[in-house]
């Protein structure tokens, strides 16, 4: 039998979870199952607890995770009992996912040697979530970026990949990760109040081209930031508020997202390899034994993790 932790019922997180034990099958064709190193959470596991996305219950939480192959589903010669891999639990196909000492996995790639599995459990949902919304953008060298919550793990990736891609970063952060973001080569501001003065005083009073909106939902930002963006809503994409995005007509990922973006079969690889160099890095904020599972989600309910939050067995 496996501790899993998963909700039987839609609501709040810690009001819904509950540590079960329970028997993983063995893996259907296109799956894995894993041994779980390292899963890290994200605030989308919140928003699974509360309905979005609904599907059958119970469904577990951790998209996010690294673990040793036990079984392979047929169909599946090209992965070895034991290797040690990462990618995402099938959240929505299983009854649990990667909170748990055992997941299902629908999409892995190897850990390279150097890199440590819990950072690589840090990985999948924010690369995957900035580099899409990065390519939706079609964000060209020397364009200005403003990335609005770049403390946040979605942004903090997307600062650097923006970076790495030649453009111009502006990041608004909290005192945190504001040497990390500078370190890696945007100029940085705080969030809040007065935040457009101080853009305007970082790019000599001009718009910015684009702006990439990352903070957890934080009503009232959005008519500033298109202000920034030249009053052009188009130039503007949110990954958190969404019904706001909407109605203003600045641009929602999720809306937009596509097949043929980059298949996490190539980013996956590419971002673990760039984390092993460390040329991509994704700090984590907190890691806990998965027992104390309540500890962590209470951290990344706080809306202030700084960081990944990550479980270990
Ligand atoms: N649409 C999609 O495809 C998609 C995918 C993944 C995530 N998301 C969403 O993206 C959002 C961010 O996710 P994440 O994983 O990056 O979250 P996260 O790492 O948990 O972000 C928390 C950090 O954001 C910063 N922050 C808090 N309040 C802020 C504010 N009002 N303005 C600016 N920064 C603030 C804080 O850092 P500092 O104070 O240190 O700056 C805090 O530590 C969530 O709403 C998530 O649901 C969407």
């Amino acid at each position: 039998m496996t501790r899993v932790i998963r909700f039987h019922d839609f609501g709040e997180p810690l009001e819904v979870l509950r540590e079960e034990r329970i028997e993983i099958p063995d893996p259907p064709s296109d799956r894995i199952r894993v041994r779980v190193l390292a899963t890290g959470l994200n605030p989308a596991d919140w928003e699974l607890c509360r309905g979005f996305r609904p599907g059958t219950l119970p469904r577990g939480i951790g998209y996010d995770v690294a673990g040793v192959v036990e079984a392979a589903g047929p169909g599946r010669d090209n992965v070895r009992i034991g290797d040690v891999v990462f990618g995402t639990a099938d959240f929505a196909g299983q009854p649990s996912a990667g909170a748990a000492d055992a997941a299902i996995l629908n999409n892995w790639v190897p850990v390279p040697e150097q890199l440590d599995a819990a950072q690589a459990a840090t990985l999948p949902m924010v690369v995957q979530t900035a580099a899409w919304t990065l390519e939706l953008i079609a964000l060209r060298p020397g364009a200005t970026l403003l990335v609005h919550g770049a403390g946040g793990m979605v942004g903090y990736a997307a600062a650097q990949m923006a970076l790495r891609r030649g453009a111009r970063v502006i990041a608004t952060a909290g005192p945190t990760f504001t040497p990390d973001l500078e370190q890696f080569g945007a100029r940085v501001t705080t969030y809040g109040e007065g935040l457009s003065e101080r853009v305007r005083a970082l790019t000599g009073g001009a718009d910015v081209d684009f702006v990439l909106d990352t903070p957890r939902p934080s009503p009232g930002t959005l008519p500033d930031l298109i202000a920034l963006a030249g009053g052009d809503p188009r130039r503007v994409v949110t990954v958190s508020n969404h019904d706001e995005a909407r109605k203003l007509g600045a641009r929602v990922n999720l809306d937009e997202l596509r097949p043929g973006l980059t298949p996490l079969a190539t980013l996956l690889p590419e971002y673990a390899t760039l984390a092993a160099r460390g040329e991509f890095r994704l700090p984590i904020a907190k890691t806990f034994p998965l027992g104390q599972w309540r500890d962590a989600v209470r951290l990344s309910l706080s809306g202030h993790p700084h960081g990944k939050v990550v479980l270990t067995p």
